[in-house]
């Protein structure tokens, strides 16, 4: 589609049951935001919409293990979500939610469209069915043994253990979380999309139409679900927490959550038009719209195959384009929120930018680093040191730089003034870098509309380095030691320097254009040093020489970013490895199953430490004074009872006996461990851990192959000797 009316451009909707981390951003939220603001910046019709997934198994199991109700989950996660994407920049027409009613009636009108239509079949299908909880049972409800690899707790549809598929009826011995008993086979009636008479309008529609526009990643995987033959799928399922099905003969059913969420999309564009007054029906029904829905690579068979069929069926427009991101690894090991090997939203913003003064500028090295190593078409790496490097090495040296150098230098020698430009003594390359201008722009642009965000980001930054690279060759600071008898620059040097400061002072009000998508805090804090407003940020301004006129006077720079310093980055890398450990502990104690993942790296050295394994951030004595360290010995030793990693040790500490639980069971026998001298963290506060009260912490080092060794004294000593 090449010049479309109107654009909506959708973000998947993140299940509002808990925090969400970095890579989610990098995957559906960032790129779309960049997207979007390009749009806006182009003067385009533009509406971009997401909002919280707060329907389905996702909601209300966090509702179990918190102990809550799903209203609950969804109004307090909601809210987080909802301000994490603020702070992050990601500028949202509308963040909507689907437990609104306007979201209900609009996802029941579409069911009831596609049902009297004759489009969706009912079946009567045998399920699970929970006699004691009198409820059927969604496969996340049920778990057994799995036949593939034995894992006792096996979810109905997925084996955490060995990642294997199931579905409930394969489970070995299956049992209801609900109530704990064995659930029986109960029949019920589902309505069901019939993917499978729909299969050569996909073809035809993803593989002929689009095959050159799309990615190959996601043609990939159309083109295997395509091959594999599509079957019916159920869009309702016996739960009671979700938007009920708009049928007399269908109570205690609702819309399952993948039918629903999508819709979502739909009605979060109904509540922006109430509440713009605008129309919504152009976005959805007139064929000159560019749909795009932003999404991360689990979501493309819902976006790609599933809602493209409703949409067709039910006279809405198909999306242009669904360009999906691969997944972002984290130093060396997948991301994932349950095993605390993740960088939530919510953490980052805490840490960086609520902390941090003026520290919106965080938000920008965020969405900076996060680009450059989008996983636009392989999944990519995320590491602190990585984060670091891009922050010193590029916005602080190349970006920061060269607006700070222009800023003093224009406040030092040419009045805080744009100076002007004296024509006749511009030299190549004076002219080489307007050039270099508008030949950016055009690369960024094009860029950007074959949805390839990090290369644009790349070419902005290429021309802050050329324009470093070019101050650097005109060296105005020296230029202007070429003084009169006054003591200042004589009117040669003073017209030299003009130029080069005139030259960077525009290439700063385009770059400021050209890096608004990507960093809007950064481009906004320019338009400030400026004095210019957000409308000089028109994307039809950027390539022009004279966005700033002569004489205009400016204000003083800011610091645009800040250097990060190696502290700051052993702190995060500790905090990971702190954050999967406890972890990992609790799910020990409460007797959860480890996922299917490898072990995170907790034993398995990372970037950072592992070269240079830096020192925590200071701590004044006080600090330290607090810990009362004393060694005792280990009088008992046994393994906890189903769990993998816990030791539990009695220690004579000289004044009491202690009971210690210990995740060293993987690098020692109780064997070893009995009659060793320990050096125990006496004043800890106590912990449950699988029932058991554990009263302090054995201190334990860790050499750089991962191995543990005790902290102990060289010989026997007093038990209860003190350690400072
Ligand atoms: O995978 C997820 O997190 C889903 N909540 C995404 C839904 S996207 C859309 F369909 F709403
Ligand atoms: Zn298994």
């Amino acid at each position: 589609m090449n010049s479309p009316k109107r654009y909506l451009v959708t973000s998947a909707l993140p299940y509002a049951n808990g925090l969400k981390h970095i890579g989610h951003l990098a995957g559906a939220y960032l790129p779309a935001d960049i997207y979007v603001r390009y749009l806006r910046a182009m003067k385009k019709d533009v509406v971009y919409v997401s909002g919280s997934d707060e329907h389905g198994a996702a909601i209300t199991i966090q509702a179990m293990k918190e102990q809550t109700t799903p209203r609950e989950i969804v109004d307090k996660y909601h809210a987080i979500l909802k301000q994490n994407m603020a702070d992050l920049g990601i500028s949202f027409d509308i963040y909507h939610r689907t437990s609104d009613p306007i979201h209900h009636e609009t996802a029941q009108e579409f069911f009831t469209s596609l049902n009297n239509r004759g489009e969706l079949e009912v079946k009567e299908t045998e399920q699970f069915f929970d006699e004691e909880a009198k409820t059927f049972l969604a496969d996340r409800y049920i778990v057994g043994t799995c036949p593939v690899c034995g894992h006792p707790n096996a979810y109905g549809d997925q084996c955490e253990k060995c990642g294997s598929s199931l579905s409930p009826e394969m489970l070995i011995n299956p049992r209801s979380t609900l109530s704990g008993n064995a659930p029986v086979m109960r029949a019920t009636k589902h309505w069901f999309l019939p993917l499978n008479k729909h299969e050569n309008f996909l073809r035809e529609w993803i593989l002929t139409e689009h095959k050159e526009d799309w990615k190959t990643n996601v043609l990939g995987q159309c083109k295997s679900w395509l091959d594999a033959g599509l079957q019916p799928r159920a869009v309702t399922r016996d739960l009671d927490w979700g938007v009920q099905v708009p049928l007399a003969d269908a109570q205690g059913k609702v819309l399952y959550v993948w039918f629903d969420a999508p819709i979502g999309y739909i009605s979060a564009t109904k509540q922006w038009a109430l509440d713009n007054k605008k129309e919504w029906e152009p976005y959805w029904h007139d064929k000159d719209t560019k749909l795009v829905h932003f999404i991360g690579k689990d979501n493309i068979v819902f976006h790609c195959i599933i809602f493209p069929v409703m949409l067709k069926l039910h006279g809405n427009v198909l999306p242009e384009n669904v360009p999906s991101n691969e997944f972002m690894n984290l130093e060396g090991d997948k991301m994932s929120t349950s095993r605390g090997w993740s960088i939530e939203m919510e953490d980052y913003i805490n840490d960086w930018i609520r902390k941090d003064n003026g520290g919106d500028s965080m938000a920008d090295v965020l969405r900076y680093y996060l680009t450059s190593i989008s996983p636009e078409t392989k999944d990519s790496e995320f590491t602190w040191k990585g984060f670091q490097d891009a922050n010193n090495n590029e916005l602080v040296s190349i970006f920061g730089n060269f607006v700070n150098r222009t800023f003093v230098l224009m406040h030092k020698l040419c009045k805080g003034k744009v100076p002007v430009l004296h024509a006749d003594i511009m030299d190549e390359s004076d002219r080489r870098l307007f050039t270099e201008i508008s030949a950016s722009k055009s690369r960024v642009e094009s860029l950007l509309e074959q949805y390839k965000f990090r290369d644009a980001q790349f070419e902005v930054i290429d021309l802050a380095r050329k324009g470093n690279k070019y101050m650097q060759d005109k060296q105005p600071w020296i230029v202007a030691k070429q003084t009169g008898e006054n003591g200042l620059p004589n009117a040669e040097a003073q017209q030299q320097i003009d130029n080069c400061l005139h030259i960077c002072l525009q290439l700063t009000a385009n770059l400021s254009i050209l890096v608004n998508p990507f960093l809007p805090f950064t481009a906004r804090k320019l338009c400030y040093m400026m004095k210019v407003v957000d409308k000089m940020l028109d994307w039809e301004n950027a390539g022009k020489s004279k966005l700033l006129s002569v004489g205009y006077s400016l204000r003083e720079p800011q610091l645009l970013f800040r250097k990060i310093d190696d502290t700051e980055i052993a702190a995060q890398i500790e905090k990971l490895k702190l954050k999967t450990r406890a972890m990992e502990e609790a799910k020990q104690a409460s007797g959860e199953t480890s996922p299917s993942q490898p072990e995170p790296a907790i034993d398995k050295p990372v970037d950072v430490s592992e070269k240079e394994n830096p020192v925590k951030p200071e701590i004044v004595f006080d600090d330290f004074a607090k810990v009362d360290l004393r060694i005792g010995t280990v009088i008992k030793c046994e393994k906890v009872e189903k769990a993998d990693k816990l030791l539990r040790l009695e220690v004579d500490l000289g004044f009491e006996t202690r009971t210690v639980v210990s995740g060293i069971a993987m690098h020692f026998t109780p064997e070893e461990v009995l009659g060793k001298q320990v050096t125990v963290v006496a004043n800890l506060a106590p912990r449950k851990m699988r029932g058991i009260e554990s009263k302090g912490m054995i201190l334990m080092a860790e050499d750089k192959n991962g191995k543990l060794h005790f902290v102990n004294p060289e010989g026997k000593i007093d038990e209860g000797s003190g350690v400072s």
